[in-house]
């Protein structure tokens, strides 16, 4: 594997201190790969980086927003400076707001007019939050895109790995910002995967499936662990019956950046998801 690896020694994951990136940052470092970790917490990062350390792997802590472009250039040099070259990114940063997702399934009249956070429906949601939510997935993407891909571009090689979603395929209920933003991620994915062929970039993303992070826990399981309706709704419609585990997505990755096994594969949007988009529920 190391050695098909676009001739990397170098990666960026933001996101890095989350449930499935940190997974994935460790992976790379056993591979001998330099690991730059970014996140908005540094604490979260410190925790993925001692990990790495002490099982001998090399990584960077550095704490930024993905939607400060100013911030993310300045990451690029910093890594630029101490390891070179950037060859890999995995953009893991994102997720959803609890207060961008709906209460109901459908519109009720009483979300006419009313702006009580315990009835949130289209009509009385909070847009700005609605949009931070649309920004922080599809720009806090685009950015680290724009500027790692120029040290790819300069280099002529390198794969991105983007973070889709089941939402990208289809719209989920209550989950409207976070859908948009996620179906916008596939539709770049596919666009920059054209766009930087001739630069030997491949582009490709992975859409995860139903995984338990410390946001989504609260929604699918309860106090006691067991599945919330929502958490047994998914699990109906999901063939392998079960919610997914942060290390089930390393083969994909591991594929994805090996350059021999993949290196005919761009544009793809990858579903892991214990079958769940495989299950039209009926
Ligand atoms: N878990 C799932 O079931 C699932 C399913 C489909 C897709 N995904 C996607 O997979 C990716 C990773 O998910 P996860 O489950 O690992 O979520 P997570 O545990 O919440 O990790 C996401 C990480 O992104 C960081 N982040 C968010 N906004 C950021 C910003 N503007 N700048 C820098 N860092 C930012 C967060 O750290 P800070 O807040 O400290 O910055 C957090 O550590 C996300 O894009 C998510 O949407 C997850």
């Amino acid at each position: 594997m190391t050695t098909n690896t676009v001739g990397a020694r170098v990666a960026v994951v933001t996101g890095a201190g989350g449930t499935l990136c940190s997974a994935l940052a460790l992976e790379l470092a056993i591979q001998g790969i330099k690991v730059a970790l970014i996140g908005r917490t540094k604490s979260k990062l410190e925790i993925v980086r001692d990990e790495i350390e002490a099982q001998g792997g090399t990584a960077m802590v550095i704490s930024a927003d993905v939607v400060d472009r100013e911030a993310i250039k300045k990451a690029r040099q910093e890594i630029n400076s101490k390891w070179g070259a950037c060859s890999i990114l995995i953009n893991g940063a994102g997720g959803n707001q609890m207060s961008a997702v709906t209460t109901q399934t459908v519109f009720e009249p009483e979300e006419l007019g009313k702006t009580t956070p315990d009835k949130r429906g289209f009509f009385n949601i909070d847009l700005d939050v609605f949009q931070d939510v649309v920004l922080d997935n599809t720009m806090g993407t685009v950015i680290p895109c724009q500027v790692f891909g120029e040290d790819m571009a300069k280099n002529q090689k390198g794969v991105i790995i983007n973070f889709a979603s089941m939402n990208t395929f289809r719209p989920l209920s209550r989950v409207a910002a976070y859908g948009m933003a996620k179906a916008g991620i596939g539709n770049f994915t596919q666009w920059l995967a054209s766009y930087l062929a001739p630069a030997n970039i491949r582009v490709n993303a992975i859409a995860p499936g139903f995984f338990i992070n410390d946001r989504s826990k609260k929604i699918l399981l309860d106090a006691g662990g067991q599945p919330t309706d929502r958490g047994e709704s998914i699990l109906r419609q999901t063939p392998l019956k079960r919610f997914g585990q942060a290390r089930e997505l390393i083969g994909c990755m591991n594929w994805l950046i090996d350059e021999e096994a993949s290196g005919f594969v761009t544009g793809t949007i990858l579903p892991i998801d214990g079958g769940f988009m495989a299950d039209s529920g009926i």
